[in-house]
């Protein structure tokens, strides 16, 4: 009995030493002290023993057992530190060594083109204006002088969110939300998004416009061409020409629409402006009477003028794009070059 409990001891001081993880040890806790275990066994079987053997062989085997679980403790401290140095190891920062850049990303062209132009009108003395997209058929339509009868309505193929209620058709609408709330003189530019039923390669249901209004005493179609030089020359160069064309829009009169020469051609004549020359970038006027009227404007006193244009479309000829879905298709390697 006493030889198997040495075998036991030293068996399980082997097998201790070898543990090379907390789970290979607690297989050894179990296999020698779990109630299954060798130890457990003998202490078990004391109850056959003579009465004065069993006494000894109990105390014996109790030692071991405490020597065993001593054993076990002592290794599983060691291990336990030995993971904790590892993990040290394995976790070490090396403060030498460079970051990770962040990739910066930019604008995409469509709101820089936007942000451009609001710049070269604020240096003009303009001021930001903004309004909501989801707009009443009020300001969208009926105080820019555009009836529910009217034609021009049929031209902007309008989203309704419900009866009175359209996604806005042009950024016109916040020309008359800034009368109301101010006193000429007045001088805003407007960039914001818009939305017609219309999508080809040169129309998006969504895209973005810069309005332009200014109202004050004495302002004559004089000061809007000369307005409107400044910012052409200034975005697209000064050699470019200008020619206002007569128009119509229901909340301006006159109306103009404005071409440039071509941006690719110089005015030869090319593929991009049809051989004609000249490119359309905008729409302005001197605004109506009525739409003073709406606003509560003495039309007696006060004149103004206003202009539109579209922004894709203004990005579209200073980079010689060539379908306005490339601004909306989300390709890297489209966007990465501007
Ligand atoms: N709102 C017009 C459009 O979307 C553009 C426009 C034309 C705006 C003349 C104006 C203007 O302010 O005076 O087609």
């Amino acid at each position: 009995m006493r030889e198997k409990l040495e075998e036991i001891r030293a068996e399980a001081e082997r097998v201790i030493a070898k543990a090379t993880d907390l789970n290979v040890l607690e297989e050894a806790r179990v296999k020698f002290l779990g109630r299954k275990g060798m130890v457990t066994d003998v202490l078990r079987g004391l109850g056959q023993l003579s009465a004065e053997l069993r006494p000894v062989i109990g105390q014996a085997a109790n030692e071991i057992k405490t020597a065993i679980s001593n054993a076990l403790d002592e290794r599983k401290t060691a291990l336990e530190s030995e993971t904790s140095e590892q993990r040290a190891e394995s976790d070490r920062v090396d403060l030498s060594l460079p970051g990770r850049r962040p990739r910066p990303g930019h604008l995409h062209l469509t709101p820089t083109v936007s942000n451009e132009i609001c710049d070269i009108f604020r240096e003009l003395g303009f001021q930001i204006a903004t309004g909501p997209d989801v707009e009443t058929e009020y300001y969208n339509f009926d105080s820019l002088n555009t009836p529910s009868d009217h034609p021009a309505r049929d031209s902007h193929d309008t989203f309704f969110v419900k009866p009175g209620v359209v996604l806005r058709t042009h950024t016109s609408p916040v020309q008359m939300r800034v009368m109301e709330k101010t006193q000429p003189p007045v001088a805003v530019v407007v960039p914001g998004r818009v939305y017609r039923v219309d999508y080809d390669a040169s129309h998006s249901p969504m895209f973005f416009q810069v309005e332009g209004l200014l109202v004050d005493k004495n302002v004559t179609f004089a000061d809007l061409k000369g307005t409107l030089i400044a910012f052409v020359h200034r975005f697209f160069g000064s050699d470019v020409k200008l020619r206002f064309r007569p128009h119509f829009f229901p909340f301006t009169e006159p109306s103009a629409e404005v071409d440039i020469s071509c941006t690719v051609c110089a005015g030869k004549g090319c593929r991009v402006c049809k051989n004609s020359g000249w490119l359309e970038i905008l729409g302005c006027g001197m605004v109506h009477p009525e739409v003073f009227r709406y606003a509560n404007y003495d039309y007696e006193t006060y004149a103004g003028y206003a202009f539109g244009m579209g922004v894709e479309r203004i990005a579209m000829l200073r980079h010689a794009i060539s379908s306005i879905s490339h601004l909306y298709e989300n390709d890297l390697r489209f966007l990465e070059q501007f």
